[in-house]
């Protein structure tokens, strides 16, 4: 079996620090330690951090919206991932208008066989019936241990409370996780209809109708539903700070509650929807006020936040200009299409590669967060949660030897320039990041080195997920 070892190196995990080198032998890690191996490949890491691949455990890939698609797929979202030092992600599955859940799953099974990273799957649950429900359990068999419902979105994706409850319930029974996205929907209804009679149509309007204290009364009803369901439940896309207070309650009041920020959220607020370019800011939730970026600070500088999602969901601003892709010209219609009504821009943004970079010179360089919190952070919570752990997520023998080799001193002008996203755009075009993956292995192959791109269309492997997995 091929061997190669990492000498030299800072190996940094969710709870250590160690000075170690690292032997990969095939796609496993199999030893760490003072290690001399004779016919091995080398690679000196001295001054480098050796840290388990991050794992997003919210992305979009290939997702329809709105009369398009998001723009990166499941090759070119894994190839910005793994820049990033990302090596897995969980995307999710869209419920079928009519039938089993069976029939998207092949969907996405056959959209994904062009990886290029490992993949994931969660399940959304949007409508529901006696059939969907004894539907639920044959998901676990498929390593699909995960179910998401929304409480926006009236008439298209939206569950009421009574489903929400039923789903939940049988979560519990079979060991799975469901997971919320948390806004009032009757209140935006109300709203948007409200703006649009008022003649308001610009992108800001998309905050102005979803207030950040209907994000917080549907934390709180999702805690308390899963409180009275018995089950665990995850908050994606946490972006208040009365949702954070939600949090902090239910945690403390034994509801096994865990959440997700992403980093737009600590980043802008909705003066950047006020801008001339604002639907770049476009997703749901909304981008808020720098109290609430403030406040998820401190929801993951204290634990109240587990992990670091992306809800990458990629557009192009423009498009109808193209833009190169590995040599290519190309365009996929984008946030244009919502020109004079801000209720038909796509929803989403890019951020799948951004994330490690981003966080680490925000976080870690910036002295809020400790490297060990920031492996947690990005990889090692998500794999816990989703029940991917010890193979991925960790530095320990006979984990998948998914590795990203992170030089702590590299200094990076970042923008659409560098990030390899799919998309015309980068929301942190300009910022000065240090610190940013050198090398990136995937089950022991070398995917990434500095800016050049080895990995392959079709070399991420589906990961299968086990239920009962851990609470945080
Ligand atoms: O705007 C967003 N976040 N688009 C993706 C769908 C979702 O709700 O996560
Ligand atoms: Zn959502
Ligand atoms: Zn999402």
């Amino acid at each position: 079996m091929k061997k190669l070892l990492i000498k030299n190196g800072t190996l940094i995990t969710a709870s250590e620090t160690i000075k170690s080198d690292l032997l990969i032998e095939g796609e496993k890690i199999s030893a760490i330690g003072d290690l001399h191996v004779p016919d091995t490949g080398v690679i000196d890491a001295s001054g480098k951090l050796i840290m388990p691949g991050g794992l997003d455990p919210h992305v979009h890939l290939d997702l329809p919206m709105f009369g398009t698609v998001s723009s990166d797929d499941h090759y070119t979202g894994g190839k910005a991932a793994a820049f990033g030092g990302t090596t897995t992600v969980l995307d999710f599955i869209a419920q079928p208008d009519t039938g089993s859940f069976q029939i998207s799953i092949e969907e996405w099974m056959q959209k994904a066989e062009k990886a290029s990273i490992d993949y994931g799957f969660h399940m959304n649950v949007t409508r529901m019936d006696e059939n969907v429900l004894k539907e639920i359990p044959s998901l676990v068999d498929q390593g699909i241990t995960t179910l998401k419902m929304f409480t926006a979105y009236n008439g298209r994706l939206r569950l009421d409370d009574g489903n929400i409850f039923r789903v939940m319930r049988a979560a519990a029974e079979f060991g799975m996780l469901p997971m919320v996205h948390c806004e009032n929907g009757d209140v935006i209804d109300i709203l948007v209809e409200e703006a649009l009679q008022a003649g308001h149509t610009t992108p800001v309007w998309h905050a102005r109708t979803r207030p950040a204290w209907g994000a917080g009364d549907a934390v709180l009803r999702t805690a308390m539903l899963a409180k009275q369901a018995d089950a665990p439940v995850y908050i994606v896309h946490l972006n208040t700070r009365v949702g954070l207070d939600q949090v902090r309650y239910a945690r403390e009041n034994g509801v096994k509650l865990m959440a997700e920020t992403c980093p737009p959220y600590l980043f802008f607020t909705e003066e950047h929807l006020e801008r001339p370019d604002g639907a770049k800011w476009i997703c749901s939730p909304p981008m808020r006020s720098e109290e609430d970026n403030r406040a998820l600070w401190t929801g993951l500088e204290d634990g109240s936040i587990q992990t670091m999602g992306t809800d990458h969901c990629p557009f192009f601003f423009d498009g109808t200009t193209p833009i190169e892709y590995e040599g290519e010209k190309i365009a996929i219609p984008g946030k244009e299409l919502g020109k004079g009504d801000f209720t038909k821009i796509p929803n989403g943004t890019p951020g799948i590669g951004d994330r490690m970079p981003v966080l680490w010179t925000s976080g870690v360089v910036s002295g809020r967060i400790t490297p060990n919190e920031f492996v947690a952070l990005t990889s090692t919570n998500a794999a816990r949660i989703f029940g991917l752990y010890p193979r991925k997520g960790s530095l320990m023998p006979g984990a998948d030897a998914d590795i990203v080799v992170w030089d702590p001193n590299k200094k990076v002008d970042y923008g659409v320039a560098v990030a390899q996203h799919r998309t015309d755009y980068n929301l942190y075009e300009g910022m000065k990041l240090q610190g940013f993956p050198e090398l990136v292995f995937l089950r022991g192959k070398l995917i990434v080195e500095k800016q050049q791109w080895f990995g392959k269309r079709g070399m991420g492997q589906y990961q299968k997920r086990a239920p009962r997995a851990a609470i945080l």
